[in-house]
């Protein structure tokens, strides 16, 4: 029987079970092209959630996008928010970015070629789906819960990404974790399912995959790799986070997992004196004075539970090596215990 792992490298032409997920409000363009580069899927991230300028969007995005084609061969995917206004219309941002992910793929040539998925999270996509699969695109999207799996699901999605509320950076109002959500989802939905949330190392790939899975995504063991674009700070910084190192904050459309320091404390005041609008700017602004300026006192530092779990800072190669490898090493190993389970109900049934 083909396994949704196989189904899913099929889809996408990849080789590793590995998917880099999008880490706005940076294109993370370098990282991207590191993992599609090393036989994973790399995603060129939203470069604002908040900036409304069509030109810097386009621009920042379509950039990333060239980029990436232009050094490797490899497929890629986008990542883009959803986000609504109260009238239920797309935020302006949600929308330049598929439309400009979807031009992208209909332009063609080695562009159109190596981008081959859109994911979606933060809201739901709804009537996006279909322009964005006519267009040539796979559709992932990236959900919380086994109800809106199900209903991206039965919107026509092709792939599911279920993230668990250890994850870093906007998180879900209603927290469900990765241990709860992802067999859940697995086994409610017939299409390839990734994980995603607190995964870090091959026990996790393994673990998932045995569970049915098609793969893996990660957000925050990527920030802590050579490739990774941000400032050194912020990479360190992950690294050495130690255990309940993290906190849960207000972001801006919904509640963001990240790390403790001096800068959280001023978010309760940027709450109370902002105007929402006010608020969105202030925060994305703060996140990027620690990822771009590596002012990770006073800045505001998105990053997963999973950080305290981090000892190094590979390249993205190496990474991906050593989770396939030792993935690939625990499954092998576990055919033997497999079979004392065998033997173990067999006995007790006799
Ligand atoms: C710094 C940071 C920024 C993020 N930005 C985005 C984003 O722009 N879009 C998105 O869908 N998810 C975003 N996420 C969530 C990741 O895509 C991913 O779901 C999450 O990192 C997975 O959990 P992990 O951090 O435990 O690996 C972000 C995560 C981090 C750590």
């Amino acid at each position: 029987m083909t396994s949704m792992w196989e189904r899913y490298r099929d889809m996408l032409g990849i080789s590793h079970p590995i998917v880099q997920d999008g880490m706005g409000p940076q294109p993370t363009t370098m990282l991207a092209t590191a993992v599609s580069n090393a036989g994973g899927l790399g995603s060129i991230s939203s470069p604002s959630i908040v900036n409304t300028s069509e030109t810097y969007l386009r621009d920042g995005f379509r950039a990333a996008i060239e980029y990436i084609a232009a050094h490797t061969d490899a497929p890629f995917a986008v990542n883009v928010p959803v986000g609504r206004v109260a009238s239920g219309e797309l935020l302006p941002v949600s929308e330049t970015c598929i439309s400009e992910a979807i031009a992208a793929k209909r332009d063609g040539g080695k562009v159109g070629n190596q981008l081959v998925a859109l994911t979606t999270s933060a809201g739901y996509p709804g009537e996006f789906i279909a322009t964005i699969q006519a267009a040539g695109l796979i559709h992932q999207a990236k959900v919380g819960s086994v109800r809106h799996a199900i209903k991206a699901r039965d919107a026509g999605t092709d792939v599911i990404i279920a993230s668990g509320y250890e994850m870093g950076g906007h998180t879900h109002v209603n927290g469900v974790h990765t241990m709860v959500l992802a067999p859940q989802v697995i086994e409610r939905l017939n299409c390839p399912v990734i994980v995603s949330g607190g995964l870090c190392d091959g026990r996790g790939l393994a673990a998932m995959l045995a569970m049915g899975a098609a793969g893996i995504a990660m957000g925050t063991r990527f920030i802590a790799t050579v490739e990774h674009e941000w400032h050194e700070r912020y990479k360190q910084r992950v690294v050495d986070t130690p255990e309940w190192g993290d906190q849960v904050f207000q972001g801006v459309y919904a509640p963001c997992r990240g790390l403790k320091n001096p800068g959280l404390e001023k978010l309760p005041e940027a709450l109370r004196s902002k105007t929402p609008d006010e608020f969105q700017e202030w925060e994305e602004g703060e996140m990027r004075r620690a990822m771009r300026e590596g002012d990770i006192e006073n800045g505001l530092l998105p990053g997963g539970q999973v950080a305290a779990a981090l000892t190094d800072m590979p390249t993205v190669a190496e990474l991906i090596e050593r989770i396939v490898r030792d993935a690939a090493d625990l499954l092998g190993g576990a055919a033997a215990t497999a079979e004392q389970l065998r033997l173990g109900r067999v006995t007790t049934a006799a």
